[in-house]
């Protein structure tokens, strides 16, 4: 139980770490929840300050989710895994470092996923750019790939334990999705615009 525990808090805590706010602070020299879409996340991070930061916080964002999954792993097997990722990503969501309002989780839960299941994360890394590429809408790429992700685990027969979690982080995600949802159904949500040199 005190396993378990330990887990939780570990992932909680590396998911605390507001990489995207960081990157916004550091880099933009800006306060990235007052631009964009407010959100501290990778998107909003590629809206306000483009590509080259985005990649920045991108790869801190999901390798939090990557490392926590894989120390879990270490320790746990698949539950611990699984139990220490979704932590970074409620961590990443919620992080005590600003005042537990933070991202929605798709850039940390790229990285449970890929420590997960790289096979899966690759198939959802391609389904995610066609959908982007051929709507220009992020958040509609990120949901859609929330719901394909426990599918995929059922195409490729994996436990009761990954479809379980997989279920949990499909929802979780499509929960802090849900504005965008409402806009993305009242044709007001904002597209992707791809600016060179940024
Ligand atoms: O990963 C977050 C993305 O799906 C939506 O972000 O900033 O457009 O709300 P945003």
């Amino acid at each position: 139980m005190i396993k378990y525990f330990i887990l939780i808090v570990l992932g909680y805590l590396l998911g605390s770490i507001p990489f995207s706010y960081l990157t916004s602070k550091y880099i933009g020299k800006i306060d990235i929840r007052k631009h964009g879409s407010g959100n501290s996340g990778t998107t909003n991070v590629f809206r306000t300050l483009g590509k080259k930061a985005a990649f920045i916080a991108f790869i801190g964002d999901f390798s939090k989710g990557l490392i926590a999954t894989i120390i879990g792993g270490f320790i746990f097997g698949t539950n611990g895994a699984f139990l220490c990722g979704l932590s970074s990503v409620i961590g990443h969501c919620y992080p005590f470092t600003l005042n537990f309002k933070g991202g929605k989780g798709v850039a940390t839960s790229a990285g449970v996923i890929f420590a997960i299941s790289p096979i899966i994360g690759f198939i959802l890394l391609f389904f995610q750019i066609i959908i982007i590429a051929t709507t220009k809408y992020m958040s509609l790429a990120s949901s859609l790939s929330a719901i394909l992700f426990p599918f995929l685990g059922i195409l490729f027969n994996k436990s009761i334990t990954f479809i379980i979690y997989s279920i949990i982080f499909s929802l979780f995600v499509l929960y802090k999705h849900r504005a965008n949802i409402s806009r993305l159904l009242s044709g007001k949500e904002n597209k992707l615009k791809f600016k060179k040199n940024s």
